[in-house]
């Protein structure tokens, strides 16, 4: 699959998104760096109040330090019955430098004789190149369960159940979940557009009208 650049920085820190975005990738011929390879790996700051402000501002950021197109995600769990919460401040839900196990704890207390239980994830991408800035979104519905299941994925995945599913995201493989998640779903986006973008880069391609009478000449 032809791409506009060759290279790709992936602006994250975290190992398992690089996992995911790695695996979601792999169809295409690019060659992944991430600040895995830096022996001085930045910590861009996510102070934004929104999702896109914050995936621009880490593409951005590593866009201009290493001038190699930069992808950035931020991804937020929003709870409806919880007007949206914890959204962008997943990460820190129950403070700063908690564990995973803390944040969904704190959920699943916020949550304690609450019916409605639906919740989505939400995953916005941006890509920052030399020649502009652009962003994806990826949804996934769903439903916080009771109990945390499953030992697979990261964050909320334990308590998290897709529509259409009776199992969380930590009871799916990685590739089911890629498939149906919010980050998949984001990179779907961001991969057909990359597609279109490498057609349209393409070069005009030239009629082949061949040259008559020299065909069998062997
Ligand atoms: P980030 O800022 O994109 O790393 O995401 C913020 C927080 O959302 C993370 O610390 C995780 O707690 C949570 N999160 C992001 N993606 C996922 C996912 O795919 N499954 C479960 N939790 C996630």
């Amino acid at each position: 699959m032809a791409m506009p650049f060759s290279t790709l920085f992936l602006a994250s820190g975290n190992p398992h998104k690089i996992e995911e975005l790695t695996d979601l990738l792999a169809p295409f011929s690019l060659e992944l760096r991430s600040t895995k390879d830096l022996s001085d790996p930045h910590e861009v700051e996510e102070d934004q109040p929104t999702l896109e402000g914050n995936a621009l501002k880490k593409a951005r950021f590593w866009f201009d330090a290493t001038g190699i197109p930069a992808l950035a995600d931020d991804t937020g769990l929003e709870v409806h019955s919880l007007d949206g919460a914890p959204g962008v401040y997943s990460a820190r839900y129950a403070g700063e430098n908690v564990t995973y196990q803390d944040n969904v704890d704190k959920l699943l207390r916020e949550l304690k004789g609450k019916t409605d239980r639906r919740a989505r994830f939400r995953t916005v991408l941006a890509l920052v190149t030399a020649d502009g800035e652009y962003t994806w979104e990826g949804v996934c519905d769903g439903v916080i369960t009771e109990y945390p299941a499953g030992g697979g994925g990261f964050g909320y995945d334990p308590v998290f159940r897709p529509d259409g599913y009776e199992e969380t995201f930590a009871e799916l493989s990685s590739a089911e979940k890629n498939r149906i998640s919010h980050r998949g779903r984001a990179l779907q986006a961001f991969a057909a557009d990359l597609e279109q973008w490498s057609e349209s880069h393409q070069p005009e391609k030239k009629e082949d009208q061949g040259t008559p009478g020299t065909s069998g000449t062997s």
